[in-house]
């Protein structure tokens, strides 16, 4: 697979305080990247530069070989961990919303046959996400779940390549929790997505990541907490296809030996390669 997304030596910087330095960084396409590290890590300053809010103070960032557009285009979709819905739009009118800003971008409305559309659009992503029942109702509505599920339907209304999920479902209690993580890896899997999670959960990181990546201070000087940045300091890839090979050619001669005793238990995180140790 390609490098979707490349950083080359990346750094950022607010004045005299450095959060992030050298980072280095391949993304494939349709990779799921979990990011984990300790708070002021920088975690949320990475998603911001590849989202195009924030860009580098050094460094470059490249998607398909291209330097990264300096603002925020279509392409890229974000759902953070508290969304700010618009409380006066019902949820069709959120999710058409966000089309009408990207394809009307004077008049910020939609009219005839390409409103049509936008609400064809809008309808079957809430639908995807499991709110086909609930398209009329307010966001004040609606349980913290049921918004996040809102967040994630307009950010993939538009169709983005890559999904950026800044701690999406910290504040979720943890039934909703799971049942969300069910419905992003089946997303992720349906649109061909390329996400990027932050998470402090490090069991969620493990449990939907296809690579699990630590930023934290390899170096630190304690007269100057604001020296050294964050870095890449784990990178991992989990290879849930080879753990998943092995346990059906264990079921298969499990048929042919019955009684030869193979678990049946959940697939397990196995199969971790460390794939680099950066810069320490
Ligand atoms: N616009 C900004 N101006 C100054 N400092 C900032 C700004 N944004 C973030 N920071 C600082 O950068 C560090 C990393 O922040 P952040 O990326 O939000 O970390 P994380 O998401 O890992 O908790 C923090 O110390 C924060 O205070
Ligand atoms: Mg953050």
């Amino acid at each position: 697979m390609s490098a979707a997304l490349s950083l080359r030596n990346v750094w950022v910087e607010y004045g005299d305080k450095i959060v992030l330095e050298r980072v280095n960084l391949d993304i494939d396409e349709g990779a799921f990247v979990s990011v984990v590290g300790p708070s002021g890590a920088g975690k949320s300053s990475l998603l911001r530069l590849v989202l195009g809010q924030d860009a580098p103070s050094r460094g470059t960032i490249t998607l398909d070989g291209k330097p990264l557009q300096p603002k925020c285009t279509p392409d890229r979709g974000v759902v953070f961990q508290r969304y700010s819905v618009f409380s006066h739009l019902t949820v069709l009118g959120n999710t058409i919303f966000g089309l009408e800003c990207e394809q009307a971008t004077f008049t910020g409305r939609l009219f005839g046959a390409r409103r049509k559309a936008a609400v064809e659009q809008a309808e079957d992503m809430l639908k995807a996400v499991g709110l086909g029942d609930a398209m009329n109702l307010y966001p004040a509505q609606m349980s913290g779940g049921m918004q996040q599920r809102l967040a994630i339907a307009q950010a993939l209304v538009k169709r983005p390549r890559i999904l950026l999920l800044d701690e999406p479902f910290g504040a979720l209690d943890p039934g909703i929790r799971a049942d969300m993580h069910s419905l992003i890896t089946r997303l992720w899997r349906e649109h061909s997505l390329t996400i990027l999670m932050v998470t402090h959960d490090i069991q969620e990181a493990f449990s939907l990541g296809t690579r699990v990546l630590t930023l934290d201070k390899s170096r630190v000087d304690p007269h100057a907490p604001g020296r050294f940045g964050a870095t890449v300091v784990y990178d991992l890839t989990l290879d849930r296809r080879l753990a998943r090979e092995a346990r059906l050619a264990a079921a298969q001669v499990d048929e042919t030996h019955p009684g030869a005793g193979v678990s049946t238990s959940p697939e397990p995180v196995s199969g971790i390669t460390i794939d680099k140790i950066n810069n320490t």
